[in-house]
């Protein structure tokens, strides 16, 4: 288990979960990746030197050996300039204009658990020194003096390494950094797939698979955030990999703003796969003394498909990614006004629908956008945080109060990165504000975006919203961001030093959160950047659950939902039921399917409740039951996807509880069909051993017992059905039994 190093210092072995991870420092001084995949005895000799054949047009680093040449050397850290001609993993130009270095190892440590790295940024945590070990190698290059420290934990269970690396300057000379990824793993093959989350306002995070071919694949962001259009995630897989076979290598940074995640098949027939900081328009100087952290990329290896994959990542997302105590506990069930009022809304509409939602089981209200200043629409007054006192004459604080007696959490939205051009923030500082000299600032939906690069800003927002959470009143924060950068530039930095903008402005952003986060812990955060526009590991770690898709639309949200779900829990998306027809795509969905396509996630309400016929309300009443009693397996459950909504006229999830002892099948189909075959589901997870009562939901609320089956007959034979009307759902909860009730299935 963990860290094997040979004799002699300069063979590696990352033992995590079920996979091994093979490095050795050359002869040569370089540091070179030899194996990634299954599990391996850990054993001297163990490499792949035969790559490193002499070959035509691979110049050779090293005078005298024609035999050598970094252009087929699998490189952990990839350096520029010196023969290897693929993705270099960073580039540092000197102040003589030379940007070529060259790395050699120097020395390596290793620590107990994982270090807390006091870099401003996210990072995973381990609670004890048992649940991983970190190996920390040294390079070094002897012209420049700088020095990269290669971060490696390796998780004791899970087949996870996280890697980061540090670049020091030790050198006398400034040096500018032009690229600095967290990660790059060389394959010596090439046939793989690679598996993306790609998508845009309203339809986050649509899954794509295609063959890799050759030259350089990528997916990245240039927006500022890590986006609505592609997340920070990548997969490569064996052709024939499913949701349960085959090798699946994933990336996924932890990270909210620009970032790059490409695969490069080489000449060769090899892939190196990489991921971090988008190094387009990137720039850091690092003055003699600094240095500068990557991300963490969160790095797992699954054998067993991209289930066993996502089991991985939402294990490590659930344990391990931050540092409130909301990783383990329940999440509220929201009513949200936004599509209920959008902007028209006033004290005596909020508490109207606070007491019919508490009447209804639910336990917090949240009021969005327009509470501030001048706000009646979306073209002024962000920026201006004090309340509007024609909408709420009590103020926030008798809002809350009037919320709180009805026995519901008070939350509210915030935006505060944001500022519009007609506000008096913005009269009174013109120049916080992310822009270029001599150029027009372009506004999107009317606003700019605040410089957070620049601490003045980010103090100013620390006190605002201290001011309004010291109160005591505000349970729930949601945080919205609803725009890209453009002239990403700030008045705080000189000309030389504009390419550091974008990603000061996320360490300004994640300070922030830091602060208020560890200021007001009871405080449940959600993030949202129009949706799902920043669906990523940096803001979970503040924020533990994001609202994931403007689009409420459940059939819509069946891709949304199953991309998403591909990397992150079920605990951390967001989802509401909305009226019909909805406001996004104008479809008509009946109750149950919005209800239990919306209870697969962190569950809540988007509607006028007070508008409901007293049918619809008693629907809602029970569904806000079932939620009850299903969170801990829906929050905390382990999830497995049985069928894939972009491939099929249906998709299916289900949820399994601890000692697989209970589980949750929903199944929902798009279209019905006049003649259709009858469907059948194969369950997984389930207990082979153990049989399991099953009862079926009926749209009038009921559970229907059809029998006792086992889990292996569950999963062999499965559930049937046929797909009667359009957008039906068909759920199912298994509760293992003693094995003496027989039965057959239905
Ligand atoms: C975009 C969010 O995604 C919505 O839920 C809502 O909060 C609006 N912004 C408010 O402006």
């Amino acid at each position: 288990m963990g860290i094997w190093v040979d004799a002699s210092g300069r063979q590696f072995q990352l033992d995590a979960g079920g996979s091994s991870y093979r490095i050795e420092a050359l002869a040569e001084g370089y540091l070179a990746h030899w194996y990634w995949g299954p599990r391996l005895r850990a054993r001297p000799g163990l490499d792949r030197r035969t790559l490193l054949r002499p070959r035509a047009f691979s110049p050779n680093v090293i005078a005298g050996r024609e035999d050598f040449s970094l252009d087929v050397v699998p490189q952990e850290y990839p350096t520029w300039g010196r023969g290897d001609y693929r993705l270099p993993a960073y580039q540092a130009r000197q102040i003589n204009g030379s940007a070529v270095t060259d790395l050699h190892f120097a020395r390596y440590r290793l620590v107990k658990g994982k270090p807390h790295l006091e870099t401003g940024l996210p990072q995973l945590m381990v609670g004890s020194d048992q649940d991983a070990e970190t190996l920390i190698i040294t390079l070094v290059d002897t012209v420049t003096q700088l020095e990269v420290e290669l971060f490696y934990t390796a998780f004791t269970d899970l087949s996870a390494v996280i890697r980061s690396a540090r670049l020091l300057n030790r050198g006398g000379d400034p040096i500018s950094l032009e690229r600095a990824l967290s990660v790059s793993v060389d394959f010596p093959s090439a046939d793989w797939q690679w598996v993306r989350l790609m998508g845009a306002w309203g339809r986050e995070r649509h899954l794509q698979r295609t063959p890799l071919g050759a030259g350089l694949q990528a997916i990245s962001s240039r927006r500022g955030t890590s986006s609505h259009q592609a997340n920070p995630f990548l997969a490569l897989v064996e052709p024939a990999a499913t949701e349960t076979q085959g090798s699946v290598y994933a990336m996924n940074l932890i990270y909210s703003g620009n970032f790059f995640a490409g695969a490069e098949v080489d000449q060769f027939s090899t892939t190196r796969m990489a991921m971090g900081i988008n190094p387009f328009q990137f720039q850091w100087q690092l003055l003699p003394g600094e240095s500068f952290t990557t991300p963490e990329a969160v790095l797992v290896f699954s054998d067993r498909g991209l289930g066993q994959m996502s089991a991985t990542f939402h294990r490590l997302y659930r344990g391990h990614l931050g540092q409130t105590n909301w990783k383990t506990r329940e999440r509220p069930i929201v009513l949200n006004n936004w599509e209920a009022t959008y902007f028209a809304f006033d004290e005596a509409k909020l508490l109207e629908l606070a007491r019919t939602a508490a009447d209804l089981g639910v336990e917090m209200l949240v009021l969005d956008d327009g509470w501030f200043g001048d706000r009646h629409d979306d073209r002024r007054a962000l920026g201006d945080w004090t309340v509007n006192r024609d909408k709420l004459p009590h103020g926030l604080s008798g809002l809350a109060e009037g919320v709180h007696e009805l026995g519901l959490g008070f939350g509210l939205w915030v935006e505060p990165e944001m500022v519009s051009v007609e506000s008096a923030l913005y009269r009174q500082h013109p120049d916080w504000c992310l822009a270029v000299p001599d150029r027009t600032r372009s506004e999107g939906r009317h606003q700019l975006v605040l410089d957070l690069s620049r601490d003045e800003v980010g103090d100013w927002i620390i006190d605002w919203m201290s001011e309004i959470l010291a109160t005591g009143l505000v349970d729930y924060i949601k945080w919205d961001m609803n725009r890209h950068m453009t002239e990403v530039g700030s008045a705080g930095l000189p000309a030389d030093r504009q390419g550091e903008t974008s990603h000061r402005y996320m360490l300004g952003l994640y300070r922030v959160l830091e602060t208020l986060t560890t200021k007001f812990p009871h405080v449940l955060f959600e993030g949202c950047s129009g949706g799902g526009g920043r669906f990523d590991p940096g803001m979970l770690y503040y924020m533990p659950q994001t609202w994931a898709s403007d689009d409420s639309d459940a059939i819509e949200r069946l891709k949304i939902q199953y991309g998403t779900s591909l990397v992150y829990p079920a605990a951390a998306m967001t989802a509401h039921v909305s009226a019909v027809p909805n406001h996004q795509v104008g479809r008509r969905t009946p109750m149950g399917t919005r209800g239990w396509v919306a209870m697969s996630a962190s569950f809540g309400y988007e509607l006028d409740v007070t508008r409901l016929s007293l049918a619809e309300q008693d629907q809602v009443r029970r569904q806000i039951g079932e939620y009850k009693r299903f969170r801990p397996l829906v929050q905390f459950g382990d999830l497995y996807r049985l069928l894939d909504p972009h491939g099929e006229n249906a998709a299916a999830w289900m949820f399994v509880g601890p000692d697989r002892a209970e589980a949750l099948v929903i199944w929902v189909n798009r279209l019905a069909e006049a003649a259709g075959p009858a469907h059948w589901l194969l369950l997984r997870g389930l207990d082979c051993r153990r049989d399991y009562r099953v009862a079926r939901w009926s749209d009038d609320g009921q559970w229907r017992v059809l029998n006792v089956a086992g889990g292996d007959a569950l999963m062999g034979l499965g559930l049937s059905r046929s797909y009667r009307s359009d957008f039906e759902v068909a759920v199912w909860h298994l509760e293992a039994r003693p094995a003496d009730e027989g039965g057959s299935l239905q």
